[in-house]
């Protein structure tokens, strides 16, 4: 992986690599060299075959104070309609394989819905979401109105927007943001324990199957079952498929080779 600024990259186990946001003296906010950089990991790793799933982190105390605001305040509104960080985010929400997000301390704003574009969420006990962007005169811009809304509901999603309110991890994940709760000190080993475990799991199915759950943010029921049924069809013609058959009725553990 080469050297970068903003973000630490790091592969603590086989199949699994970690990106820890490294911003502490802003609260890890996301200034667009950040962004460019978990793109640019993320995109390294699509074709790495080694590589089965990603664990995105901001440390123990803050997982990311959104947007840079001071970079923000440079932009007008040509400059913002010019912006590239919607491509980044798209890259980052196109991402075929699984992300784990461990979050610790604040997620605001762009850090909220960086954590929104994660699969799965496993949130510290001291964790903090909120939208606060009305505050600065603005609304959410990384997907935030939208994403929040097919998550927690209207009537959240509302008040998270238009209050800038912040909620804790247990309102989080009352709410289906968040899907587990640890001290903040285990966040990221479950996270990454998590990631261990699906890096595990047959490739070509984990993939359909993100991208089947995926689609279920954007499409009607009868075009999502007729995605899930074909998906579910081309993995009867994997060898993954006879691999982990064979291996359930052989009694022994399987070994699938993503093919
Ligand atoms: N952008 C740039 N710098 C930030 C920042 C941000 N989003 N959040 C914090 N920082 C900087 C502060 O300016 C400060 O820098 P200096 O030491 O140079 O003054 C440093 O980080 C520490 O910040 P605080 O002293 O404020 O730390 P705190 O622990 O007291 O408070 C906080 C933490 C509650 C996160 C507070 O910093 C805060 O409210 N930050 C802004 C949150 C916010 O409004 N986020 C939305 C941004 S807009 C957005 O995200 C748009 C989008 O959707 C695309």
């Amino acid at each position: 992986m080469p050297d970068y600024q903003d973000i630490l990259v790091t592969a603590p186990d086989s199949g699994v690599i970690t990106i820890t946001l490294n911003r502490p003296e802003a609260r890890n906010a996301l200034c667009n060299n950040l962004l460019r950089e978990i793109a640019e990991t993320l995109d390294s790793t699509i074709n790495d075959d080694s590589i089965k799933a990603v664990v995105i982190t901001g440390g123990e105390h803050v997982f990311a104070a959104g947007a840079d605001i001071k970079e923000m305040a440079e932009l007008d509104a040509v400059g913002v309609m010019n912006d590239i960080r919607p491509s980044y985010w798209r890259r980052i929400a196109q991402y075929p394989k699984p992300i784990i997000a461990a979050v610790n301390g604040f997620a605001l704003g762009g850090g909220c819905e960086l954590m929104m574009h994660c699969d799965i969420v496993i949130a510290g006990d001291n964790a903090q979401f909120g939208q606060p962007e009305i505050n600065l005169g603005i609304i959410p811009g990384a997907g935030g109105t939208q994403r929040l809304l097919r998550t927690v509901g209207k009537s959240m999603a509302m008040q998270l927007v238009l209050s800038g309110e912040f909620i804790n991890a247990e309102q989080a994940r009352d709410f289906g943001l968040v899907s587990e709760i640890t001290i903040p000190e285990m966040s990221y080993n479950r996270a990454l324990k998590l990631a261990k475990n699906i890096a595990r799991k047959p490739p070509l199915a984990v993939r359909l199957a993100k991208e089947s759950l995926l689609k279920a943010y954007e499409t009607t029921l009868e075009t999502g079952l007729n995605l899930e049924r074909k998906s579910f069809t081309l993995l009867a013609a994997t060898e993954d498929r006879n691999e982990g058959i064979a291996a359930f009725m052989e009694k022994r553990r399987p070994d699938f080779r993503g093919k």
